[in-house]
């Protein structure tokens, strides 16, 4: 078979996901399972928003609006931007994909921190091969470290992806620092601002989103996600946006009809629900602090984040812990496909399920 494939397929280490808990319930034969594994946000969606997706089912048989208008136009607004400066995909994976695709020319490279988010590593194997995927050390405080980026950006350097909040640390680049590298970076390349966990920020005054320096011209693409804060992991939605002239590309490989009806509905009835969103952000901050104190009492040691996850470092081997803890009904991720395999990652959910992961991870520790 390998010798039909295209070589740069081969190179790709496929992507290994949170275990659905399904899998987990027919496996090991278990009644309860809680899975902190994606980064999902475990409260219920609002109200309205069921409504919404209720109420498009009935209008299912029709493909989507490909040009996915209402929700841009709503994204636009919001974001203070034009209705051609914004871009929806399905999920910001597929924004990822497109925009390697159409920015990256052959002999180019892309360029970011290791440690991160390994998307963008699948996304430019797939397209220009591995040898066009560059990354580089991260400080000692497991952070992008931009100084060191920007010293390896050269001539065949195009696409810079800087995660921040970073997935799997979780920690973030200060603002200074990410303001000072976006002046620095030659006008010919394209810095792409992964924006998922932005909601979870502490510090929102403090946080550089990139809108400003989209409306000064420069070469940026922000992504943003529904799949975290937002609670619609399960449909698929992130947009992008950038000046005119980047989103008119992205335009021309985005696949028609991308965006299904019922996440474009979904998408905006929950950006009318502030409510939710805030509720998300200060129940995580809570449960986030006492779940980090709750595994430093276990002797762990573990990143302070500004996500709604936490990675730590287990004395034991992570994949010995991951099974241990998998018999026992919790699922979570070990980091080793992010690029650290003495690490583990775990989502901050809900206080039972905290509570049930902290039971469960003193079981098999001790
Ligand atoms: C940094 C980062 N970017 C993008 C995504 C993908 O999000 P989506 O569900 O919108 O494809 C994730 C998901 O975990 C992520 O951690």
């Amino acid at each position: 078979m390998e010798s039909l494939v295209n070589p740069n397929v081969l190179q790709i280490s496929p992507y290994v996901p949170g275990k659905p808990v399904e899998d987990i319930q027919r496996e090991f034969n278990l009644k309860k399972i809680v899975k902190l594994a994606s980064n999902e946000n475990l409260l219920p969606i609002p109200a309205n928003v069921a409504h919404a997706i209720r109420d498009e089912l009935q209008q299912i048989h029709c493909y989507p609006d490909s040009d996915n208008y209402y929700l841009r136009q709503r994204l636009a607004t919001l974001n203070n931007l034009p209705l051609d400066q914004v871009i929806v995909g399905a999920g910001s994976v597929e924004l990822i994909h497109m925009l390697v695709r159409t920015f990256l020319k052959p002999g180019e490279h892309v360029l970011t921190s290791e440690k991160t988010f390994s998307l963008y590593k699948v996304a430019t194997t797939e397209f220009a091969g591995e040898a066009a995927y560059r990354e580089i050390p991260m400080d000692e405080n497991l952070c992008f470290d931009l100084e060191s980026i920007l010293k390896r950006v050269d001539r065949q350097t195009k696409i810079i992806f800087i995660t921040n909040p970073n997935n799997p640390t979780g920690t973030l680049v200060h603002s200074n620092a990410i303001r000072q590298f976006i002046q620095k970076v030659p006008h010919d390349k394209i810095i792409v601002l992964d924006n998922a966990y932005q909601e979870y920020v502490d510090n929102q005054e403090d946080y550089v989103s990139g809108l400003d320096e989209i409306q000064a011209g420069k070469n940026i693409i922000v992504l943003r996600t529904f799949s975290k804060i937002y609670g619609l992991a399960g449909l698929r939605i992130g947009y992008a946006m950038a000046k005119p002239e980047i989103i008119s590309m992205l335009n021309r490989v985005k696949a028609p009809f991308n965006v299904t009806r019922v996440g474009q509905r979904a998408a905006l009835a929950s950006l009318e629900n502030e409510d939710y969103k805030k509720r998300s952000a200060n129940l995580n901050r809570i449960n986030k602090a006492k779940l980090l104190a709750q595994m430093e009492n276990l002797g762990l040691r573990v990143i302070p984040s500004q996500t709604n996850f936490l990675l730590f470092f287990p004395e034991i081997a992570p994949a010995e812990l991951n099974v241990r803890l998998l018999k026992e009904g919790v699922i979570i991720r070990p980091a080793a496909g992010f690029g650290i395999p003495e690490g583990m990652r775990v989502t901050v959910g809900l206080e039972e399920d905290n509570e049930f992961f902290i039971e469960k991870l003193k079981k098999v520790l001790s």
